[in-house]
């Protein structure tokens, strides 16, 4: 009976250690971390003009160290269009969002000849990457 007891107290206590142990946010960081690996495969998209590490040289495009959080057409060094530069936007998650769906269409007259990214699982899971990568 004692024993019995004992077993349940323990069963229960590894019940609860494991509703602990295992919350939601394992779950969410590995999503995450699958996200941002799919988001790298689709930076190959990008990467035929963009460069992502600190340090490395704009190539048709600017390089994206740090991006996040800067003001639109403000690395040094690189020649932006007028329209990028005037837009007035800060780089979040949000005007990422936009901009990789369809940038002429959030600056018109940008530079950026890339057509953009329709599928919206498609931009969640780059601007993941990006928001690793770029850091
Ligand atoms: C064909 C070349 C090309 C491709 C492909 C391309 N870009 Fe660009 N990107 C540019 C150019 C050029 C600019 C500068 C645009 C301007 O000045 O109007 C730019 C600007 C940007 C900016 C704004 C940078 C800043 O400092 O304000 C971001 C962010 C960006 N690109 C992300 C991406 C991502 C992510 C992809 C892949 C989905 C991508 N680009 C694909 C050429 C490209």
């Amino acid at each position: 009976m004692g024993f019995t007891h004992i077993g349940r107290a323990a069963f229960l206590a590894g019940v609860t250690a494991w509703s602990l142990a295992a919350p939601a946010g394992a779950a969410d960081a590995s999503s995450a971390d699958a996200q941002a690996a799919h988001g790298k495969h689709l930076f190959l998209y990008c990467a035929a003009c963009h460069t992502i590490g600190a340090g490395e040289p704009d190539k048709v495009g600017p390089n994206l160290h740090g991006v996040i959080g800067a003001k639109a057409g403000t690395r040094g060094g690189f020649a932006y269009s007028a329209a990028l530069k005037d837009s007035g936007i800060v780089w979040s998650g949000a005007t990422l969002d936009a901009w990789l769906k369809q940038p002429t269409a959030l600056v018109p007259g940008t530079k950026m000849a890339f057509a953009g990214l329709p599928k919206d699982q498609d931009r969640e899971d780059l601007i993941a990457y990006l928001e690793q990568a770029t850091q």
